[in-house]
């Protein structure tokens, strides 16, 4: 259980796809002065270093984060994911990848705070390490909790004003995981129905994540569903071929976005013929006029590889 870290993972195609949302969310939080809070249930370290042994052992930001920095033109959500990533890399190099916790505390109010659960014994130390080099704010806005996130989030919700933005980033090494996040969330709706939960997966051949997605489907409430495949699966099985974020309670805007932004990124991170999203939408989360499925856009073709060293239109560049 204890063996991932997320630093040999940092900035792939799949903490695109995730974090490109979860920027979007954050900004549509921040239109209205309220304060809410983020949850993070697995916060990982909080921020890579992509030059370190760890992170170029397989270089999976070569074919993620790099891809994006060679493009000309991108769509509106993924240039604003940029922004924030060079934020972190104000000479214009991407040696580090922000994660999740740090992008919230990037977008984060002075009012609203973070929750953090991490359970690695070592990763939570170099998450409370990495806090402590923060500034003041950041450390007050922050509270680390060192239990199981799963079963954590209970304890904070509904949270007080009732604002809130969970993200739930199991690695799955643990088949289990999928019924836990699954469980999680149906009974932190029951507690909590109007927040937003982003809940990442992989794209693999397990019953359990096809019967985790099925069930977060049923759900009667408002989703998004985006997924995306950069590749065919590998023949052994092993590796990340693709990944999806399931969004309950979504912004009304991320469907447009992620419209415009889904085709584009299967031309960007694509590395075969089988590169393809998918984009689905539950009935009630339309306009009750147009209520209709989007789905399956198969067979999307990638464009040639950009140069990894080219800039990009926010001036960030690979290391
Ligand atoms: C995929 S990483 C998180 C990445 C992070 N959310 C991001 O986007 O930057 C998953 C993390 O969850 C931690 N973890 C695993 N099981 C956990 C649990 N039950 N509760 C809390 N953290 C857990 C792992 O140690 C790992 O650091």
């Amino acid at each position: 259980m204890f063996s991932y870290r997320h630093a040999f993972h940092a900035g792939n195609h799949a903490d695109v796809l995730k974090h490109a949302i979860f920027v979007h969310i954050l900004d549509y939080y921040n239109h209205k002065e309220t304060p809410y809070w983020v949850i993070d249930t697995h916060a990982g370290a909080g921020i890579y270093d992509l030059t370190s042994d760890w992170a170029t052992q397989n270089g999976e930001f070569t074919e993620g984060l790099d891809r994006l920095l060679g493009a000309e033109s991108m769509p509106a959500l993924i240039e604003r994911y940029l922004q924030c990533v060079q934020h972190f890399n104000p000479d214009g190099v991407a040696n580090f990848y922000p994660g999740s916790p740090w992008l919230a505390l990037h977008l984060l109010r002075e009012t609203d705070r973070l929750h953090l659960f991490e359970m690695h014994p070592s990763e939570i130390n170099v998450l409370r390490d990495n806090l402590a080099q923060q500034g003041r704010r950041a450390i007050e806005q922050t509270t680390l909790h060192e239990v199981d996130g799963f079963t954590g989030l209970k304890s904070l919700l509904p949270p007080q004003p009732r604002r809130s933005i969970v993200l739930i980033d199991p690695s799955y090494e643990n088949k289990n995981d999928y019924r836990a996040a699954l469980l999680s969330i149906k009974e932190n709706l029951a507690r909590f129905s109007t927040g937003c939960y982003a809940i990442w997966h992989p794209l693999v051949q397990r019953l359990e994540a096809q019967e985790m997605v099925r069930s977060l489907e049923n759900l009667d409430v408002k989703w998004i569903h985006a997924s995306l495949a950069v590749s065919k699966p590998a023949d052994d099985g092993y590796g990340l071929h693709g990944s999806g974020m399931f969004v309950i309670n979504p912004p009304w805007t991320l469907h447009k976005a992620l419209n415009e932004a889904m085709p584009w990124l299967v031309k960007i991170l694509g590395q075969d013929e089988r590169a393809a999203y998918t984009l689905t939408l539950s009935p009630s989360a339309e306009a009750p006029a147009v209520a209709k499925r989007v789905k399956k856009n198969r067979h999307i073709k990638r464009a040639g590889k950009p140069s990894p060293k080219t800039s990009t239109d926010s001036g960030l560049k690979t290391p």
